[in-house]
């Protein structure tokens, strides 16, 4: 029992009322003014959770606190009942508040003044400075400078979501350049971080792309070098029961403290399916340097929460080869179809010199289905002269679909090509697919069979989940994965082969055999 169950049961905390006002809120506001300013208001539950990741220093009587892009303050609430349910001795909370959103001010001054009554029942001053401003623009003095601004104790905030702009004066705000396509709670984060006190912390919930994302390479150089991530947790699941939750679900929560002398050597982990399962939580350790990996020139956060993924992160992290020691690489198909529409056929045109074209639904978990009669999609491409760019050679390769499908669960879907299965000489390859080839001759089929039955095992999948949320893995992912030798694939192929078309339901025992996998989870 807390200490409000004991004095003010009959009154609402202003966590809860505030996820209220929120919710009334939200529901009176057009989709796009949520989309404008990335609106997504955190759960009562969910802000609890997070505030209960802060260790309170209990001796402390005063607390500097900061809520970037503050919405409805549920988060500020959150973080200050803990507070005062955890410290006997705090006297004053001051909070600084931001949010661009000109019509929350009348929602936050009310919030306001009721943090302010509640906290004088307790005897403690609680100020909320809040700015109807940005919260990155306002901090340009700061945020430009190359030291620190220690000025929070804690910093909790549920930042917008959505890519900036390349010309987005916000980038400008930084010292060191962000390259490539930005999001603007990467820079809420490292903003953040950057007007922390040394002893101070930080929980943010943030979307996982910052994780494996190509695009947050330089925004982890930078973070990582003055923050130590101690805590994550991921709402995880694929079951429709936890629909409602859908905007948790690539999401994380994490709580990062400044880096200090003594480095942290583990992180904890945990995860629920969804909220109402939230107090169920599982947590496990783990080594820093067992999730931060680098895979070619990616530097990746392993985040796995299960058996299978911690097994599979395992083993990849015993590989040291990757497609491009085999002379080997992933491209994504050429053929983008609306421009070149005309060059398009459902039926080939007799005496005609038409390809074969290739798209995400003719390919299948191991097998080809191509022409696909259930689609109207054109199955043929004209090959001349102002198509060669867009066809390729036909010869052995792997087609893997860029996303995956409603019905197929799989992160990835590998398909094998070999050059007898066509009599023609070209192919067009549609843009959803990525196809993997060698860059001088051509594939052995053994290579072909041996790598696609691993992209399409358990093993495979469970490692791509725990490395990146996403539905997408992109060729440069791809291309950057560890791979076991060529002969154990070569090998995993000569086995698939050597079962006559009735390897698919052996896949997962064909893997686990060349690698001595449990088996437990298959
Ligand atoms: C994902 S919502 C979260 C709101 C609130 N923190 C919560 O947890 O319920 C992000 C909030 O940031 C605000 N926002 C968007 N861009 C901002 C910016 N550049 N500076 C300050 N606030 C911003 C939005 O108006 C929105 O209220």
């Amino acid at each position: 029992m807390n200490k409000f169950t004991n004095t003010l049961n009959h009154i609402k905390l202003p966590s809860s009322l505030s996820e209220e006002i929120g919710n009334a809120y939200s529901e009176n506001i057009s989709k796009e003014q949520k989309k404008l300013f990335g609106q997504f208001f955190t759960p009562a539950k969910v802000a609890n959770f997070m505030a209960g990741l802060f260790d309170i220093n209990i001796q402390q009587k005063e607390f500097k606190i900061l809520d970037p892009g503050c919405g409805a303050l549920t988060l500020s609430c959150a973080l200050i009942e803990r507070i005062i349910d955890q410290n006997e001795k705090i006297e004053k909370i001051e909070i600084d508040t931001f949010d661009t959103d000109p019509s929350l001010e009348v929602v936050v001054t009310n919030m306001s003044n009721i943090l302010k009554k509640w906290g004088e029942v307790y005897g403690i001053e609680i100020n909320v400075n809040y700015s109807n401003s940005d919260f990155l623009l306002s901090h340009k003095i700061h945020l430009k400078k190359d030291i620190n601004t220690p000025i929070y104790d804690f910093i909790i905030s549920n930042p917008p979501y959505f890519k900036i702009k390349k010309e987005d004066v916000r980038l400008s705000v930084f010292n060191s350049p962000l390259q490539g396509q930005q999001n603007i709670y990467s820079l809420f984060l490292l903003g953040a971080s950057k007007l922390l006190k040394q002893q101070g912390q930080l929980v943010f919930i943030v979307p996982r792309s910052f994780t494996s994302g190509v695009y947050f390479q330089s925004f982890q150089n930078i973070f990582f070098k003055e923050n130590d991530i101690e805590y994550f947790h991921l709402f995880n699941s694929r079951n429709d029961g936890f629909k409602k939750d859908k905007v948790l679900q690539e999401n994380v929560i994490l709580k990062a403290v400044p880096k200090c002398k003594t480095r942290p050597v583990k992180i904890k982990i945990s995860y629920s399916k969804g909220i109402s399962d939230l107090e169920l939580l599982k947590e496990k350790e783990f080594p820093i340097n067992l999730l931060f990996q680098k895979i070619g020139t990616l530097n990746i956060i392993h985040l796995p929460v299960n058996e299978l993924e911690e097994e599979a992160m395992n083993l990849f992290s015993t590989w040291t080869n990757n497609l491009g020691s085999y002379g080997m690489k992933v491209s994504t198909g050429p053929v983008v179809p609306f421009r070149c529409k005309s060059q398009l056929k459902h039926r080939k045109p007799k005496n005609s010199n038409y390809a074969p074209l290739i798209w995400m639904h003719n390919c299948h978990k191991m097998r080809l289905n191509w022409p696909n009669k259930k689609t109207d999609k054109e199955a043929w491409i004209y090959d001349n002269e102002q198509s060669n760019s867009k066809t390729i050679r036909n010869q052995n390769y792997i087609f893997l679909r860029r996303f995956s499908s409603k019905d197929d669960n799989a992160k990835l879907v590998a398909t094998p090509h070999l050059e007898k299965y066509f009599a023609h000489k070209k192919l067009g390859i549609e843009n959803h697919l990525n196809y993997l080839y060698k860059l001088e001759g051509m594939l052995e089929p053994e290579e072909v069979f041996g790598l696609s039955v691993l992209y399409n095992s358990s093993i495979f999948d469970a490692y791509i989940r725990s490395l990146s949320g996403n539905t997408q893995v992109s060729a440069t992912e791809l291309n950057a994965l560890p791979l076991p030798s060529i002969d154990t694939i070569k090998k995993i192929g000569v086995q698939y082969l050597s079962l006559n078309g009735q390897g698919i339901e052996e896949i997962d025992n064909i893997v686990n055999k060349a690698f001595k996998l449990s088996k437990k989870h298959t």
